[in-house]
């Protein structure tokens, strides 16, 4: 999928979201400072991403939503990431480098807490095959993450 502002990097604080992403659908997003969510480019454009981020001196893979969760109706667009990794504790006040390498879809309305869980686990497997792939995966390396 061609994108205008691929890739795109950013940085900013972790902050709390509604709290749903662990308890209802067991996937743990970290959301964004509203001053990152402000900044994004007016034409970029709302949906699901995935790329690498790093915390802490790691780099882990990621999947993104940007957008209103339209199955939550939320009133406040968020950005937020989840890594594919587990972790025992939240990452709140931490500050988190990100790189959008591609998009993914639109973010979608479901019928039901189900499905949108399993439309996030098909993000994942997409995400986990396409950054094996040499040009997504030097991305990791990126002097973004060391500097
Ligand atoms: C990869 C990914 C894809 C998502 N896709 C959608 C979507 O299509 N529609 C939607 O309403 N929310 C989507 N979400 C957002 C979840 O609804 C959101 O992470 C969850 O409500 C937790 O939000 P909270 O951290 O504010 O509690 C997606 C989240 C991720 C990480």
């Amino acid at each position: 999928m061609c994108t205008k502002n691929l890739p795109y990097f950013l940085s900013g604080i972790v902050v709390r979201g509604f709290g749903r992403g662990s308890k209802a659908l067991g996937i743990p997003t970290a959301n964004l400072e509203d001053e990152v969510v402000n900044n994004l480019p007016n034409d970029f454009k709302t949906g699901v991403y995935y790329g690498w981020a790093c915390l802490d001196r790691q780099v882990y893979k990621m999947v993104a939503s940007i957008g209103w969760n339209p199955f939550y109706k939320n009133e406040k667009k968020t950005v937020e990431v989840h890594l594919l990794h587990k972790f025992e504790n939240d990452f709140y006040g931490k500050c988190i480098k990100v790189i959008f390498v591609d998009y993914i879809r639109p973010e979608r309305d479901f019928t039901s807490e189900e499905e949108l869980i399993r439309a996030i686990h098909d993000d994942i497997a997409f995400a986990e095959e396409q950054l094996q792939q040499s040009d997504k995966l030097a991305y990791k390396d990126d002097q973004f993450f060391t500097e």
